[in-house]
């Protein structure tokens, strides 16, 4: 089996394979019937207490005084922890050498909802009372709580090795953009965005003997989790184990932030020698965690009055909230993706990090790439109402082109470009330019509706832009039964991780996938892995799965070729479909059966990890130059959508999506993260609104104010489609990461929804549309748009 072209699936066809076939995601069943575990689900073990934390009620104060005597009087409140109380370091910042993010706030608090302390009793009611009789006296003081106040005050998060501003430049733009013939300048804002995973943060710690912990947490990261419970509490990595049985989603927000919750359940399990859970209720997870980073960019843009983007000069500022979490890596990658799919001959880009007195924000779904190509469609989007020029064309006259053109600003040249390729057939599928005609004529004679349709093509870099992180493995157990358990250092969060790192292995031992299981993730099983997350999980973990069956097969080869009379010519055996056999030998098939019990028999090692890590990348941030990603996945879409100029609502009338995944893994799930990701772009974009009060309170803490889109909200006809054709070099059998891409075609509807609002207005009116494009900024955008004068 070994010898097929891996990456051709037509051939793999010839021999029954799991690969690039469609299937189930490996839970969906469970996920309906509800026999899924997710930690809260897991049975409780004796003596389990509950953990909660008491978390600060302001923006930014002087902690007086404390006292948990009275609290700890109740009976059934086994302990009440302060930073003074943590035996180990009291830090969970996940960036290395920087300790800027208490676990338990020290003499100042920074946010509300930072955690102050932490009560561990008989149950979550006895939790709350206990809470209301610690005493926490503060002296409240000033507090900065946006990007414009943290601009005022000079208020940045430095870098921790590098300087605080990133700045990637290429050719001379101040001298492109005064001789450019069209000028577009301005500011932009783009909003936070709650994760809102059904599964709110959790976690069980549990001691074992010797001092040691056995955690069960909804973690994205569980190395991390396993080494912050280690420091808090001054113990050895090997004395903490981490298991991640599955999350009920995670995307970001479970990349760093569930480390802290973990650690406080380890704390309270360590000194009360009993079982402690910490679950956080919906209100308490979206007050105590972070965001997506809001961010505001200022622009100026120059273009021929044909619609080609000459220079661009953009300064971006983050909202990181109190402390670092990953806020230089996402602001890294916002920078990264200001191109998206164009060619910028001149260009200055440069960001900073602003630190406010709100939760630090995180990770979430493009990490940072959402916000940056933000900033270059807006640009776009504006030159087009400008110019009068179709969107979509004006974005194709910009597209990377051969060599040169085909350098991003940081100096990686975009290899495999699909773009124009997508453009057409997508142009084509989606029949954009009748549609564009026909709503044009629409929008001529209907009063109060307007319709409007708008292109997005998407450029996403694959890798983590941390280099070092960009490694995997796997340990690939067979007993001698011929069945297999599969562990891997991804975990699952929804998006079928699991499914296609089952479909590898299968596929790699040639079995049918019944015959393989995938463990629940382990850090005594596959240890020191980076989190999952940039959509590399399955890049990543599918290589070392792929390493890890090549090692036993090479094992199994010379035990079949014995029994198969071919012995010496273990490379004419072949594995598939739970059988062992040489082509073209009259001999009968063995079953997988036969050639492990023989391999137990004779005394061969049936286990075997594997490991990998991707080659050839890195990226100079001193010179803002080099390789960051291993290669770039791209899509587009075409969204159309119905504008009420009454009530500024509107509805998604149709969708129509390319996008690339290589060879798919499975396509299935593929089509999955696809309509996924794309609704929770939408999301983003046009209804998920965070809201604080003037003393940096939350007021969208729950589902009866933060509005994240429902069915409903899904586009009325979806079409989905997977690039076919598009096999990827070096990846896991041609396939491409999918898990944050699609997110980013979303901004489409930011256009179709211009191009409708415009329509209530005279030609070439420049719509001024904030974001989230909710009803009230929509209706705002449309009563401006109706103003202009005709
Ligand atoms: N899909 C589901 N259903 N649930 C999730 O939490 N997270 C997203 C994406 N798709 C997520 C999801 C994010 S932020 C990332 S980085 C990737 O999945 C992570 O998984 P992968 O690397 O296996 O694609
Ligand atoms: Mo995804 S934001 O990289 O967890």
């Amino acid at each position: 089996m070994g010898a097929i072209p891996s990456e051709r699936p037509s051939q793999e066809s010839e021999l029954r394979t799991p690969l690039h076939a469609p299937s189930l995601h490996e839970s969906g069943l469970k996920h309906t019937s509800g026999e899924a575990l997710y930690v809260d689900d897991l049975p409780a073990p004796q003596g389990l207490l509950t953990g909660q934390v008491i978390a600060s009620p302001h923006a930014h104060a002087r902690v007086v005084r404390r006292d948990a005597r009275k609290a700890l009087a109740l009976p059934g409140v086994h302990a009440v922890f302060f930073a003074q109380d943590i035996p180990g370091v009291n830090d969970v910042c996940p960036v290395r050498g920087v300790h800027d993010e208490p676990l338990l706030a020290t003499d100042e608090v920074h946010c509300v909802g930072q955690a102050v302390a932490f009560v561990v009793a008989e149950s979550a009611a006895l939790c709350r009372k206990a809470s209301a009789l610690v005493e926490v006296e503060y002296e409240v003081l000033p507090a900065c709580l946006t990007i414009r106040e943290a601009i005022e005050q000079n208020r940045f998060i430095p870098h921790p090795f590098f300087p605080t501003h990133h700045v990637i430049r290429r050719g001379e733009p101040e001298a492109a953009l005064m001789a450019a013939p069209v000028r577009i300048q301005g500011e932009c804002m783009t909003g936070a965005q709650d994760h809102f995973y059904l599964e709110t943060q959790v976690s069980l710690a549990v001691l074992e003997e010797d001092g040691a912990l056995r955690l069960w947490s909804s973690t994205q990261h569980p190395s991390e989790v396993q080494e912050k419970v280690a420091e808090v509490l001054g113990l050895g990595r090997h004395q903490v184990t981490v298991e991640v049985p599955r999350m009920g989603g995670g995307f970001g927000g479970k990349e760093t932030q569930a480390a802290g919750f973990a650690a406080l359940a380890a704390l309270g399990a360590s000194v009360t020698r009993r079982p402690v859970k910490v679950w956080l209720n919906r209100d308490q997870d979206m007050e105590q965690t972070g965001k997506r980073h809001p961010f505001w960019a200022r622009y100026d843009a120059g273009f021929s009055e044909d619609g080609q983007l000459l220079a661009l000069k953009a300064e971006l500022v983050s909202d990181g909230g109190w402390s670092n979490d990953l806020s230089h890596a996402i602001l890294d990658r916002a920078l990264f993706h200001m191109d998206n799919t164009y060619f910028l001959p001149n260009v200055e880009v440069a960001g900073r990090v602003a630190r406010t007195n709100q939760p630090s924000n995180t990770a979430f779904r493009g990490f940072g790439g959402p916000q940056g190509m933000y900033v270059v469609e807006e640009i776009l989007n504006r030159a087009a109402e400008r110019l009068a020029l179709d969107p979509a064309e004006l974005r194709r006259k910009n597209y990377y082109r051969e060599v040169p053109e085909n350098q991003t600003h940081y100096g990686q040249a975009v290899e495999g470009n699909r773009i124009p390729r997508i453009h057409a057939e997508l142009m084509a599928s989606s029949e954009y330019q009748r549609r564009r005609a026909e709503i044009e004529q629409f929008n001529a004679t209907s009063k109060w509706t307007k319709r409007g349709i708008g292109y997005q093509p998407v450029k996403f870099g694959i890798s983590f832009t941390t280099s070092f992180l960009n490694q995997a493995g796997a340990l690939v157990v067979i007993y001698a039964d011929g069945t297999v358990q599969l562990n891997h250092g991804g975990t699952e969060m929804g998006q079928g991780l699991h499914t296609k790192m089952r479909a590898v292995c299968a596929h790699e031992l040639g079995l049918p996938v019944e015959h393989v299981r995938v463990m629940t993730t382990a850090t005594d099983k596959v240890p020191n892995t980076s989190a999952t997350a940039a959509s590399s999980g399955a890049d990543l973990n599918g290589m070392a799965v792929k390493a890890a069956c090549e090692e036993l097969r090479s094992r199994l080869r010379p035990v079949a070729a014995k029994l198969l009379q071919v012995e010496g010519q273990p490379e004419r055996v072949v594995f598939s479909d739970g059988k062992a056999f040489v082509p073209g030998l009259a001999q009968r098939a063995l079953l997988f059966e036969e050639v492990t019990r023989a391999a137990y028999a004779s005394q061969i090692s049936l286990s075997a990890t594997g490991y990998y890590k991707t080659p050839d990348i890195g990226y100079d941030r001193m010179t803002g130059r080099g390789k960051p990603f291993h290669y770039y996945a791209f899509g587009g879409a075409v969204v159309e959508v119905e504008v009420s100029g009454l009530t500024g609502e509107h509805r998604i009338r149709r969708v129509d999506i390319l996008h690339d995944v290589g060879s798919s893994l499975v396509p299935t799930i593929d089509k999955g993260q696809v309509e996924g990701g794309f609704v929770q772009g939408v999301g983003w974009l046009t209804c998920e609104e965070v809201l604080i009060n003037d003393k940096g309170r939350l007021l969208t803490h729950s589902p009866d104010t933060y509005k994240i889109p429902a069915l409903g909200d899904t586009p009325e006809d979806f079409r989905v489609d997977l690039l076919q054709r598009a096999p990827q070099d070096n990846t896991i059998h041609g396939s491409k990461a999918v898990g944050e891409p699609p997110f980013m075609l979303a901004i489409g509807a930011v256009t179709a929804l211009r191009h409708a609002i415009g329509a209530f207005g005279p030609p070439r009116t420049e719509v001024q549309l904030a974001s989230p494009a909710t009803p009230e900024a929509i209706l705002r955008a449309v009563e401006a748009a109706r103003t202009v004068p005709r």
